[in-house]
């Protein structure tokens, strides 16, 4: 008997841990990256503008999904403590769209 609580409770987390990876929507995550403005500093380089950031197609590319979200709410802890980057408060659902959005548009 509480083995099959047992097997319950596990696959009830492998589909939650599912529905994480799966739930995030590119679409809403590309509305996202536009209303907080991402792509004013990942963008392709212009001639004689400053680089800020590396195009949005570069940032995802080999990365995992705990490195991206946690480079968008704290770059200063993931990426570097002088990136000149702003801390995203964002929900977990919003990163996942976001980060949605970014694979989808990533090159590797
Ligand atoms: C004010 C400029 C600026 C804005 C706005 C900005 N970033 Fe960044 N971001 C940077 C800089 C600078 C870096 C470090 C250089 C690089 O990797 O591009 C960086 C790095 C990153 C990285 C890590 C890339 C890597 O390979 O280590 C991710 C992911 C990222 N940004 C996502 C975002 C997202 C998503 C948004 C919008 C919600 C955003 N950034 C908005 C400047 C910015």
């Amino acid at each position: 008997m509480k083995s099959k609580v047992m097997v319950f409770f596990l696959a009830s987390i492998g589909i939650a841990a599912f529905a994480w990876a799966q739930g995030g929507s590119a679409e809403k995550g590309k509305a996202l990256a536009d209303s907080k403005k991402c792509a004013l500093c990942h963008k392709a380089p212009e001639p004689g503008k400053p680089v800020l950031g590396k195009p949005i197609e570069m940032l995802a590319g080999g990365k995992t999904d705990a490195f991206l979200k946690e480079a968008i709410t704290n770059p200063k802890k993931a990426i570097d403590p002088k990136v000149k980057m702003p801390e995203f408060k964002l929900t977990d659902a919003e990163l996942q769209d976001v980060i949605a959005y970014l694979k989808s548009v990533a090159k590797h």
